[in-house]
């Protein structure tokens, strides 16, 4: 479950030069992002295709202010996009809507998010759009609705931790949305989320058996057994059988897991995060394991 203090502080500007700035940060930064460069995330792609593991390229940054940010960001999605049939890879790529302008307007968003699904469509890749905090939560769904219907391939992330989220997912119902569900990364206050992790993996299971009766092709973005072994028996239940779903892990976590289930003929995507703007991510990625934090306290103290 997600450390909320830790991410608070994690938001303190001082703290975020002192990690950005030291070897501390660039150490710990290679456990969970491929490097800087898209070319990193490409060797990373081809690595685990050999292992019939798919990828999701994910370009770091989050929270652009401005309309040249945007339309940077936009351009480096579309870069991403473009390198997966080049290179022949299995790999679908993910956007944050804030990062072509959702805090700016819905428009200027929009028109970046199209200019990414169109070329896209042409290309053969599958976009997904990653869930931010609960404030941005309203106006995502807006534009996934708004998107579907011209890119019905487009897949949104839902978070089993907030409480509005089996509303919104029976209001997606017509549309059968194809979602990946994960549990939420994000320091939310106590009326919009739920804060017990037993209570959350409940809601969890709940919302996977709702995909597979409402959804299209869901995937579970997961690495708690619990939660995997609930959708295996699910989709087996259901009829939709191995191929009717996607487990998907983050990188740098449990790969012993998602080679074993890759192995035993799941379907596995792993989701590459690169780039330098990785302070945020890796934050996230702290606060959720008990583990990672004391490495992270020892590193930054010096022991
Ligand atoms: P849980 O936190 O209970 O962890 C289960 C087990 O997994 C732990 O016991 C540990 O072994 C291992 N584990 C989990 N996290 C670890 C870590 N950081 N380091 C080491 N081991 C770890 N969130 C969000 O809000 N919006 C989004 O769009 C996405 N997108 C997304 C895509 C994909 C492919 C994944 C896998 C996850 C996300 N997330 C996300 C993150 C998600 O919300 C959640 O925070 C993490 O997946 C951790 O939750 P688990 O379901 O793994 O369970």
């Amino acid at each position: 479950m997600v450390n909320r203090p830790l991410l608070w502080v994690a938001g303190s500007p001082r703290l975020e030069r002192l990690v950005t700035d030291s070897r501390i940060g660039a150490g710990m930064v290679h456990r969970f992002v491929a490097g800087d460069q898209l070319e990193d995330a490409v060797k990373v792609t081809q690595q685990l295709n050999h292992q019939r593991i798919g990828g999701i390229l994910d370009l770091l940054g989050e929270g652009v202010t401005d309309s040249a940010g945007a339309a940077g960001a936009t351009a480096h999605y579309r870069e991403s996009a473009a390198v997966i049939p080049a290179r022949g890879l299995d790999a679908t790529i993910s956007v944050k809507l804030s990062q072509l302008g959702l805090t700016i307007d819905r428009d200027t968003c929009l028109a970046n998010l199209g200019q990414i699904l169109q070329q896209a469509r042409e290309l053969g890749v599958t976009v997904e759009v990653d869930m931010e905090q609960s404030e941005l939560v309203p106006q995502t769904l807006e534009v996934f609705r708004q998107c579907v219907p011209e890119y019905p391939q487009l897949r949104l992330a839902m978070q089993a931790c907030l409480r509005r989220t089996p509303w919104d997912l029976e209001a997606l119902a017509p549309l059968k949305p194809r979602v990946r569900l994960v549990k939420g990364a994000y320091s939310e206050p106590l009326e919009a989320s739920i804060r017990s992790g037993a209570e959350v993996t409940a809601q969890y299971k709940f919302l996977t058996d709702w995909l597979f009766e409402h959804g299209t092709d869901p995937a579970f973005g997961t690495h708690d057994d619990a939660c995997i072994e609930h959708a295996m028996a699910a989709a087996a239940r259901t009829g939709a059988g191995q191929a009717g779903f996607e487990i998907q892990m983050l990188y740098g976590v449990r790969r012993d897991l998602q080679d074993r289930l890759a192995s035993e003929g799941f379907r596995v995507r792993v989701y590459i995060p690169f780039g330098s703007a990785w302070y945020p991510y890796l934050m996230r990625r702290m606060a959720e394991r008990p583990a990672n934090l004391r490495f992270f306290a020892r590193a930054l103290i010096g022991r």
